[in-house]
C-alpha cells in the first residue's frame, strides 16, 4: 500500500490525540511520576525514565521516529478541559503488510472513565480508514486491564507467545489480540 501519515491532531468525543511534543513534556513527566508504582508493573520504560530530561529525551526520539514513520505517538488530553490522561502510540507500523501496533498507558487518576476505550477507537478508525488492514495489540498475560480494554474493543485473541515479554521479573507469556479493518483488502490484482 501507499504510506501515508496520520494526522497530528484526532478528535474523539471526550478527549484529542495530540501528536507528542515538547510542550506536553511536564505533563507526561508529572503523570509517570504520580503513577509510577502502577505503571512500572507492564511498561519497561517506567524505571528509566526519572527526570523532565529524560522525558524530553524520548520525546526527541519519537519525533524521529514519526517523521521515519516508524511510530505515531500521541498524548492524550480530556475536552474541554485540557487535562493530560495518558498516551497511545501505533508501533510496528508496515505498510507492505498493512499492518500496526497499538500500545497505551493512562494516569493512575484517570483509569476507570473509559478514556482508553475511546482513544483506541478513534485511533483504529484512522488506521483503517488509510488502508490499515489488521491491527494488534499485544498484553502480558497477567495485565487484564490492558486485555480488558482490547476485549471491549471487539479485538479477539489470536495467540498466546510463550516467554515473549519482557517484564523486571523475567519474560512473561504474551496474548496477542487482533483486529481486522471492515473495508476490503487494497492494491492487490485480482488473479485470472
Ligand atoms: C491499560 C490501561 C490503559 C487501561 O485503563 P482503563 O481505565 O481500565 O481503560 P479505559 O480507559 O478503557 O476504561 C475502562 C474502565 O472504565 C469504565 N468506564 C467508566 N465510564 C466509562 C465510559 N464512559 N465508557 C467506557 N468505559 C467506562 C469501564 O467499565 C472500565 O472499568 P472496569 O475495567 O472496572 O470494568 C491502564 O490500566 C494502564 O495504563 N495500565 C498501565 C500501563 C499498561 O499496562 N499499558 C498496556 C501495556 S500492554
Amino acid at each position: 500500500m501507499e504510506k501515508f501519515k496520520l494526522k497530528e491532531a484526532i478528535m474523539a468525543e471526550r478527549l484529542i490525540l495530540l501528536k507528542r511534543c515538547h510542550e506536553h513534556d511536564r505533563d507526561v513527566c508529572q503523570a509517570i511520576e504520580e503513577s509510577r508504582s502502577f505503571l512500572r508493573e507492564y511498561l519497561f520504560w517506567v524505571d528509566k525514565t526519572k527526570t523532565l530530561a529524560d522525558v524530553e529525551k524520548a520525546t526527541e526520539k519519537f519525533a524521529k521516529k514519526w517523521d521515519d514513520d516508524d511510530e505515531w505517538c500521541y498524548n492524550l488530553y480530556s475536552i474541554p478541559d485540557n487535562r493530560f490522561l495518558g498516551c497511545i502510540g501505533v508501533h510496528n507500523i508496515s505498510f507492505m503488510n498493512q499492518s500496526a501496533e497499538l500500545g497505551y498507558w493512562l494516569r493512575l487518576s484517570e483509569t476507570g472513565k473509559g478514556y482508553m476505550a475511546e482513544a483506541v477507537k478513534a485511533l483504529e478508525t484512522e488506521l483503517f480508514a488509510a488502508g490499515i488492514h489488521r491491527i494488534v495489540i499485544c498484553c502480558d498475560v497477567h495485565n487484564y486491564n490492558s486485555e480488558n480494554v482490547a476485549r471491549r474493543a471487539g479485538y479477539q485473541l489470536e495467540s498466546t507467545q510463550k516467554e515473549a515479554l519482557y517484564h523486571h521479573t523475567g519474560l512473561h507469556d504474551m496474548d496477542l489480540f487482533v483486529k481486522f479493518s471492515p473495508y476490503p483488502v487494497r492494491g492487490f490484482e485480482l488473479k485470472a
